[in-house]
Protein backbone atom coordinates (compact mmCIF):
# COMPACT_ATOMS: atom_id res chain seq x y z
CA UNK A 1 0.00 0.00 0.00
CA UNK A 2 1.60 3.50 -0.57
CA UNK A 3 0.66 6.24 1.22
CA UNK A 4 1.11 9.62 -0.29
CA UNK A 5 2.26 12.85 1.21
CA UNK A 6 -1.26 14.32 1.64
CA UNK A 7 -3.13 11.32 3.08
CA UNK A 8 -0.62 10.70 5.63
CA UNK A 9 -0.10 14.35 6.83
CA UNK A 10 -4.24 13.73 7.08
CA UNK A 11 -3.71 10.38 8.79
CA UNK A 12 -1.32 11.70 10.60
CA UNK A 13 -2.95 15.02 12.02
CA UNK A 14 -6.36 12.50 12.89
CA UNK A 15 -4.14 10.59 14.97
CA UNK A 16 -2.97 13.64 16.72
CA UNK A 17 -6.20 14.82 16.79
CA UNK A 18 -7.87 11.97 18.51
CA UNK A 19 -7.45 13.46 22.24
CA UNK A 20 -10.04 15.91 20.93
CA UNK A 21 -12.35 12.93 20.84
CA UNK A 22 -11.02 10.09 22.20
CA UNK A 23 -11.50 7.80 19.36
CA UNK A 24 -11.61 3.87 21.19
CA UNK A 25 -14.71 3.22 23.15
CA UNK A 26 -14.60 0.74 26.01
CA UNK A 27 -18.64 1.36 26.93
CA UNK A 28 -21.36 -0.75 25.12
CA UNK A 29 -24.69 1.24 25.04
CA UNK A 30 -28.16 -0.60 25.57
CA UNK A 31 -31.26 0.93 24.62
CA UNK A 32 -33.80 2.20 27.21
CA UNK A 33 -36.75 -0.07 27.17
CA UNK A 34 -39.10 2.17 28.84
CA UNK A 35 -38.62 4.98 25.45
CA UNK A 36 -40.19 4.74 22.44
CA UNK A 37 -37.34 3.96 19.94
CA UNK A 38 -37.54 5.42 16.87
CA UNK A 39 -37.01 4.65 13.45
CA UNK A 40 -34.13 7.23 13.01
CA UNK A 41 -30.21 6.70 13.55
CA UNK A 42 -27.32 8.60 13.19
CA UNK A 43 -27.32 9.06 9.23
CA UNK A 44 -31.24 11.04 10.01
CA UNK A 45 -31.03 15.13 9.46
CA UNK A 46 -32.58 17.19 11.64
CA UNK A 47 -35.28 17.84 8.34
CA UNK A 48 -35.99 13.85 8.46
CA UNK A 49 -36.83 13.47 12.20
CA UNK A 50 -38.91 16.66 12.49
CA UNK A 51 -41.08 15.85 8.68
CA UNK A 52 -44.77 16.50 9.60
CA UNK A 53 -44.15 17.65 12.97
CA UNK A 54 -46.01 21.51 13.16
CA UNK A 55 -44.77 23.88 15.28
CA UNK A 56 -46.59 26.74 14.97
CA UNK A 57 -47.10 28.59 17.48
CA UNK A 58 -44.33 26.94 20.05
CA UNK A 59 -41.29 29.33 21.06
CA UNK A 60 -38.00 27.88 21.53
CA UNK A 61 -34.45 29.23 22.70
CA UNK A 62 -31.74 27.81 21.11
CA UNK A 63 -28.46 28.91 22.68
CA UNK A 64 -25.51 29.31 20.33
CA UNK A 65 -27.23 29.88 17.38
CA UNK A 66 -24.36 31.28 15.03
CA UNK A 67 -22.75 28.34 13.55
CA UNK A 68 -22.69 24.36 13.30
CA UNK A 69 -25.28 22.02 15.59
CA UNK A 70 -27.18 25.19 16.69
CA UNK A 71 -27.49 27.31 13.49
CA UNK A 72 -29.29 24.17 12.00
CA UNK A 73 -31.20 23.80 15.09
CA UNK A 74 -32.69 26.86 14.90
CA UNK A 75 -33.14 26.70 10.98
CA UNK A 76 -35.30 23.50 11.31
CA UNK A 77 -37.04 24.28 14.27
CA UNK A 78 -37.78 27.71 12.78
CA UNK A 79 -38.65 25.67 9.21
CA UNK A 80 -41.24 23.98 11.40
CA UNK A 81 -43.11 26.87 12.25
CA UNK A 82 -41.01 27.91 15.65
CA UNK A 83 -41.01 30.77 16.53
CA UNK A 84 -36.72 30.96 17.76
CA UNK A 85 -34.89 33.35 19.72
CA UNK A 86 -31.37 32.22 19.14
CA UNK A 87 -28.41 33.52 20.89
CA UNK A 88 -24.54 34.22 20.48
CA UNK A 89 -22.02 36.21 22.51
CA UNK A 90 -22.62 39.23 19.99
CA UNK A 91 -25.87 40.72 19.02
CA UNK A 92 -24.25 41.27 15.76
CA UNK A 93 -23.31 37.59 14.97
CA UNK A 94 -26.99 36.51 16.15
CA UNK A 95 -28.77 38.61 14.25
CA UNK A 96 -26.95 37.79 10.90
CA UNK A 97 -27.46 34.06 12.21
CA UNK A 98 -31.32 34.64 12.08
CA UNK A 99 -31.54 36.65 8.67
CA UNK A 100 -29.74 33.16 7.58
CA UNK A 101 -33.12 31.45 8.28
CA UNK A 102 -36.41 31.22 6.84
CA UNK A 103 -39.20 31.38 9.76
CA UNK A 104 -39.45 33.67 12.56
CA UNK A 105 -36.51 34.41 15.20
CA UNK A 106 -35.47 36.86 17.31
CA UNK A 107 -31.37 36.98 17.94
CA UNK A 108 -30.35 38.07 21.58
CA UNK A 109 -27.01 38.30 23.18
CA UNK A 110 -25.93 36.23 25.79
CA UNK A 111 -21.63 35.31 27.30
CA UNK A 112 -22.62 32.32 29.23
CA UNK A 113 -19.50 32.70 31.12
CA UNK A 114 -21.18 36.45 32.48
CA UNK A 115 -23.69 35.61 34.74
CA UNK A 116 -25.28 39.64 34.57
CA UNK A 117 -25.17 38.90 30.34
CA UNK A 118 -27.46 35.01 31.51
CA UNK A 119 -29.81 37.05 33.90
CA UNK A 120 -30.16 40.33 31.09
CA UNK A 121 -30.84 37.45 28.47
CA UNK A 122 -33.61 35.64 30.66
CA UNK A 123 -35.32 38.96 31.81
CA UNK A 124 -35.84 39.92 27.95
CA UNK A 125 -37.16 36.38 27.21
CA UNK A 126 -39.53 36.54 30.16
CA UNK A 127 -40.47 40.24 28.97
CA UNK A 128 -42.27 38.67 26.23
CA UNK A 129 -44.87 37.29 28.33
CA UNK A 130 -44.94 33.79 26.28
CA UNK A 131 -44.48 30.27 26.98
CA UNK A 132 -41.03 28.81 26.07
CA UNK A 133 -41.91 24.99 24.90
CA UNK A 134 -38.25 24.48 24.31
CA UNK A 135 -35.24 25.42 25.45
CA UNK A 136 -32.19 24.20 23.93
CA UNK A 137 -29.14 23.93 25.71
CA UNK A 138 -26.83 24.18 22.63
CA UNK A 139 -23.84 26.82 23.13
CA UNK A 140 -20.76 25.29 24.44
CA UNK A 141 -16.72 26.10 24.64
CA UNK A 142 -13.82 23.50 23.86
CA UNK A 143 -10.76 25.07 24.83
CA UNK A 144 -7.34 24.82 22.65
CA UNK A 145 -3.87 24.95 23.66
CA UNK A 146 -4.58 23.07 27.02
CA UNK A 147 -4.16 26.28 28.66
CA UNK A 148 -6.36 26.40 31.97
CA UNK A 149 -8.28 29.37 31.76
CA UNK A 150 -10.51 30.42 35.17
CA UNK A 151 -13.61 33.01 35.72
CA UNK A 152 -13.95 33.70 39.13
CA UNK A 153 -11.88 30.89 40.31
CA UNK A 154 -13.30 28.47 38.75
CA UNK A 155 -12.63 26.68 35.65
CA UNK A 156 -13.63 28.30 32.27
CA UNK A 157 -15.48 24.98 30.32
CA UNK A 158 -17.42 24.65 33.62
CA UNK A 159 -19.15 28.30 34.05
CA UNK A 160 -19.80 28.27 30.21
CA UNK A 161 -20.76 24.72 29.30
CA UNK A 162 -22.49 24.31 32.69
CA UNK A 163 -22.78 27.12 35.24
CA UNK A 164 -24.19 29.78 32.65
CA UNK A 165 -26.85 27.30 31.38
CA UNK A 166 -27.70 25.96 34.96
CA UNK A 167 -28.97 29.89 35.44
CA UNK A 168 -30.48 30.69 32.12
CA UNK A 169 -32.44 27.22 33.19
CA UNK A 170 -33.53 28.67 36.32
CA UNK A 171 -34.58 32.01 35.59
CA UNK A 172 -36.89 30.54 32.76
CA UNK A 173 -38.28 27.32 34.17
CA UNK A 174 -41.60 29.53 35.13
CA UNK A 175 -41.83 30.21 31.46
CA UNK A 176 -41.77 26.15 30.37
CA UNK A 177 -44.25 25.46 33.19
CA UNK A 178 -46.41 27.55 31.33
CA UNK A 179 -46.00 25.93 27.81
CA UNK A 180 -48.38 22.52 26.84
CA UNK A 181 -45.25 20.50 27.33
CA UNK A 182 -42.13 22.19 27.85
CA UNK A 183 -38.86 20.81 26.90
CA UNK A 184 -35.14 21.20 28.29
CA UNK A 185 -33.01 19.57 25.69
CA UNK A 186 -29.09 19.74 27.35
CA UNK A 187 -26.59 19.04 24.25
CA UNK A 188 -23.69 17.61 26.06
CA UNK A 189 -21.04 14.76 24.53
CA UNK A 190 -20.12 11.52 24.72
CA UNK A 191 -16.75 13.45 26.17
CA UNK A 192 -19.61 13.11 29.49
CA UNK A 193 -18.08 9.45 29.85
CA UNK A 194 -14.92 9.19 27.93
CA UNK A 195 -13.33 12.33 28.47
CA UNK A 196 -14.17 13.26 32.13
CA UNK A 197 -12.23 12.53 35.04
CA UNK A 198 -12.23 8.78 36.48
CA UNK A 199 -13.69 10.06 39.65
CA UNK A 200 -16.13 12.02 38.37
CA UNK A 201 -17.30 15.90 39.01
CA UNK A 202 -13.99 17.60 41.02
CA UNK A 203 -15.85 19.04 43.88
CA UNK A 204 -13.41 19.62 46.03
CA UNK A 205 -11.02 20.92 42.89
CA UNK A 206 -13.13 23.38 40.19
CA UNK A 207 -9.90 24.90 39.49
CA UNK A 208 -8.70 21.56 37.98
CA UNK A 209 -5.69 22.03 39.45
CA UNK A 210 -4.49 18.37 39.09
CA UNK A 211 -3.81 17.05 35.32
CA UNK A 212 -5.17 19.74 33.58
CA UNK A 213 -6.17 18.99 29.67
CA UNK A 214 -8.85 21.08 27.57
CA UNK A 215 -10.31 17.41 27.26
CA UNK A 216 -10.49 16.43 30.45
CA UNK A 217 -11.86 19.84 31.40
CA UNK A 218 -14.27 19.56 28.33
CA UNK A 219 -15.48 16.20 29.35
CA UNK A 220 -16.04 17.32 32.93
CA UNK A 221 -18.18 19.98 31.87
CA UNK A 222 -19.96 17.84 30.14
CA UNK A 223 -20.50 15.29 32.66
CA UNK A 224 -22.01 18.19 34.18
CA UNK A 225 -24.61 18.82 31.53
CA UNK A 226 -25.59 15.36 31.66
CA UNK A 227 -25.85 14.71 35.64
CA UNK A 228 -27.97 18.78 35.83
CA UNK A 229 -30.03 17.22 33.17
CA UNK A 230 -30.59 13.64 35.39
CA UNK A 231 -31.39 15.92 38.59
CA UNK A 232 -33.31 18.17 36.93
CA UNK A 233 -35.60 15.20 35.55
CA UNK A 234 -36.02 14.33 38.98
CA UNK A 235 -36.48 17.72 40.19
CA UNK A 236 -39.60 18.23 37.60
CA UNK A 237 -41.33 15.05 38.12
CA UNK A 238 -44.42 15.20 38.08
CA UNK A 239 -44.64 18.55 36.12
CA UNK A 240 -45.60 18.68 32.44
CA UNK A 241 -41.78 19.69 31.82
CA UNK A 242 -39.15 17.32 30.62
CA UNK A 243 -34.90 17.73 30.67
CA UNK A 244 -33.23 15.26 28.49
CA UNK A 245 -29.17 15.26 27.79
CA UNK A 246 -27.55 13.55 24.32
CA UNK A 247 -24.49 13.73 22.37
CA UNK A 248 -24.99 15.03 18.83
CA UNK A 249 -22.26 12.83 16.96
CA UNK A 250 -18.85 14.07 15.89
CA UNK A 251 -19.46 17.00 13.75
CA UNK A 252 -16.80 19.12 11.94
CA UNK A 253 -18.34 22.27 13.71
CA UNK A 254 -16.42 25.42 14.66
CA UNK A 255 -15.64 23.48 18.19
CA UNK A 256 -12.14 23.56 17.55
CA UNK A 257 -11.80 26.98 16.97
CA UNK A 258 -9.21 27.45 19.45
CA UNK A 259 -7.30 24.33 18.76
CA UNK A 260 -4.52 24.72 16.03
CA UNK A 261 -4.30 23.82 12.66
CA UNK A 262 -2.98 20.82 12.49
CA UNK A 263 -5.54 19.20 14.79
CA UNK A 264 -8.20 21.31 13.34
CA UNK A 265 -7.66 19.65 9.81
CA UNK A 266 -7.54 16.26 11.84
CA UNK A 267 -9.92 17.19 13.38
CA UNK A 268 -11.99 17.49 9.75
CA UNK A 269 -10.31 14.30 8.91
CA UNK A 270 -12.31 11.56 11.62
CA UNK A 271 -15.86 13.86 11.57
CA UNK A 272 -15.32 13.12 7.39
CA UNK A 273 -14.45 9.39 7.61
CA UNK A 274 -16.56 8.39 10.77
CA UNK A 275 -18.41 11.53 11.72
CA UNK A 276 -21.78 13.21 10.86
CA UNK A 277 -22.73 16.24 8.69
CA UNK A 278 -24.20 19.03 10.17
CA UNK A 279 -27.17 18.45 9.21
CA UNK A 280 -27.30 14.96 10.99
CA UNK A 281 -25.74 16.28 14.21
CA UNK A 282 -28.62 18.50 14.68
CA UNK A 283 -31.04 15.62 14.00
CA UNK A 284 -30.87 14.62 17.76
CA UNK A 285 -31.62 17.57 19.16
CA UNK A 286 -34.70 18.50 16.84
CA UNK A 287 -36.14 14.61 17.36
CA UNK A 288 -35.59 15.02 21.49
CA UNK A 289 -37.36 18.46 21.24
CA UNK A 290 -40.06 17.88 18.61
CA UNK A 291 -41.04 14.15 18.91
CA UNK A 292 -44.69 13.83 20.35
CA UNK A 293 -43.19 10.18 21.41
CA UNK A 294 -41.23 11.69 23.95
CA UNK A 295 -44.06 13.79 25.97
CA UNK A 296 -42.84 12.27 29.29
CA UNK A 297 -39.54 11.11 28.57
CA UNK A 298 -37.01 13.12 31.22
CA UNK A 299 -33.51 12.27 32.92
CA UNK A 300 -32.36 10.80 29.69
CA UNK A 301 -29.24 10.45 27.64
CA UNK A 302 -29.47 10.39 23.34
CA UNK A 303 -27.06 9.21 20.80
CA UNK A 304 -28.55 9.17 17.07
CA UNK A 305 -31.59 9.62 18.04
CA UNK A 306 -32.31 7.19 20.70
CA UNK A 307 -32.28 7.12 24.70
CA UNK A 308 -29.26 4.82 26.17
CA UNK A 309 -27.75 3.47 28.92
CA UNK A 310 -23.96 2.98 29.27
CA UNK A 311 -22.59 -0.20 30.28
CA UNK A 312 -19.13 0.55 32.01
CA UNK A 313 -17.53 2.44 34.52
CA UNK A 314 -18.91 6.21 33.92
CA UNK A 315 -20.95 8.10 36.14
CA UNK A 316 -23.85 9.29 33.80
CA UNK A 317 -26.75 8.06 36.01
CA UNK A 318 -25.18 8.67 39.52
CA UNK A 319 -27.64 10.40 41.41
CA UNK A 320 -25.81 11.12 44.41
CA UNK A 321 -23.25 13.15 42.16
CA UNK A 322 -26.25 14.59 40.29
CA UNK A 323 -27.22 15.48 43.81
CA UNK A 324 -24.16 16.97 45.21
CA UNK A 325 -23.52 18.93 42.03
CA UNK A 326 -26.58 20.81 41.76
CA UNK A 327 -26.09 21.71 45.27
CA UNK A 328 -22.49 23.29 44.25
CA UNK A 329 -24.28 24.92 41.45
CA UNK A 330 -26.98 26.57 43.11
CA UNK A 331 -23.80 27.86 46.01
CA UNK A 332 -21.97 29.65 43.02
CA UNK A 333 -24.91 31.16 41.08
CA UNK A 334 -26.79 31.64 44.53
CA UNK A 335 -27.07 35.84 44.35
CA UNK A 336 -28.46 35.45 40.83
CA UNK A 337 -30.94 32.26 40.84
CA UNK A 338 -34.66 33.33 41.89
CA UNK A 339 -37.33 31.44 43.71
CA UNK A 340 -40.17 30.15 41.42
CA UNK A 341 -43.36 30.45 42.94
CA UNK A 342 -46.42 28.39 41.83
CA UNK A 343 -47.71 29.34 38.43
CA UNK A 344 -50.51 31.55 39.08
CA UNK A 345 -52.91 29.30 36.06
CA UNK A 346 -56.07 32.59 36.75
CA UNK A 347 -53.25 34.39 34.46
CA UNK A 348 -53.32 31.89 31.60
CA UNK A 349 -55.47 30.94 29.04
CA UNK A 350 -54.97 28.17 27.08
CA UNK A 351 -51.27 27.95 28.28
CA UNK A 352 -50.57 31.66 27.25
CA UNK A 353 -51.31 34.63 28.79
CA UNK A 354 -54.67 35.86 28.82
CA UNK A 355 -55.12 38.28 25.68
CA UNK A 356 -55.49 41.11 27.75
CA UNK A 357 -51.81 41.29 28.44
CA UNK A 358 -50.58 40.04 25.44
N1 LIG B 1 -19.14 19.26 16.99
C1 LIG B 1 -19.02 18.12 17.69
O1 LIG B 1 -18.39 17.13 17.23
C2 LIG B 1 -19.66 18.00 19.04
C3 LIG B 1 -19.58 16.74 19.69
C4 LIG B 1 -20.18 16.63 20.93
C5 LIG B 1 -20.84 17.69 21.50
N2 LIG B 1 -20.88 18.91 20.85
C6 LIG B 1 -21.58 20.00 21.52
O2 LIG B 1 -22.52 20.57 20.63
C7 LIG B 1 -22.78 21.93 21.00
C8 LIG B 1 -22.73 22.81 19.76
O3 LIG B 1 -21.38 22.81 19.32
P1 LIG B 1 -20.96 22.96 17.80
O4 LIG B 1 -20.20 21.74 17.47
O5 LIG B 1 -22.09 23.37 16.95
O6 LIG B 1 -19.87 24.11 17.95
P2 LIG B 1 -19.77 25.62 17.38
O7 LIG B 1 -19.96 25.63 15.93
O8 LIG B 1 -18.49 26.11 17.95
O9 LIG B 1 -20.98 26.37 18.09
C9 LIG B 1 -20.92 26.74 19.43
C10 LIG B 1 -21.89 27.88 19.70
O10 LIG B 1 -21.74 28.25 21.07
C11 LIG B 1 -21.64 29.65 21.17
N3 LIG B 1 -20.76 29.98 22.29
C12 LIG B 1 -19.46 29.64 22.44
N4 LIG B 1 -18.98 30.13 23.60
C13 LIG B 1 -20.00 30.77 24.20
C14 LIG B 1 -20.12 31.50 25.41
N5 LIG B 1 -19.08 31.69 26.24
N6 LIG B 1 -21.32 32.04 25.73
C15 LIG B 1 -22.38 31.89 24.90
N7 LIG B 1 -22.33 31.24 23.73
C16 LIG B 1 -21.14 30.68 23.38
C17 LIG B 1 -21.07 30.12 19.83
O11 LIG B 1 -21.64 31.37 19.54
P3 LIG B 1 -20.81 32.75 19.38
O12 LIG B 1 -19.38 32.38 19.07
O13 LIG B 1 -21.50 33.46 18.28
O14 LIG B 1 -21.00 33.38 20.71
C18 LIG B 1 -21.62 29.09 18.85
O15 LIG B 1 -22.83 29.53 18.28
C19 LIG B 1 -21.73 22.28 22.05
O16 LIG B 1 -22.32 22.22 23.32
C20 LIG B 1 -20.70 21.17 21.91
O17 LIG B 1 -20.00 20.94 23.11
C21 LIG B 1 -20.31 19.07 19.63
Amino acid sequence: MSIDRRNFLGMSAAAAATPLLSACSAYDKVPVDAVPRSAFDDESTAVQVTEGIDLKGKIAVVTGCTSGIGFETMRVLALRGAYVIGTSRSLERAEEACKGVRGMTTPLQLELSDFDSVVSCAETIRSMNRPVDMLICNAGHRGGGNEQELINGVEKHFIVNHLGHFLLVNRLLDRLYYAWQGRIVVVASRAAYREAPEGGILFDDLRITRDYSDAMAYGHSKLANVLFSLELGKFLRGSRITSNALHPGLINTEIDRNVNRFLQFGFGVLAAVSGKNIEEGAATSCYVATNPLLGSTSGRFFEDCNAIDLVGDTHMQDMAMADRLWLLSEELTRDYLVRHEPADWAEFENGLPRKKDR
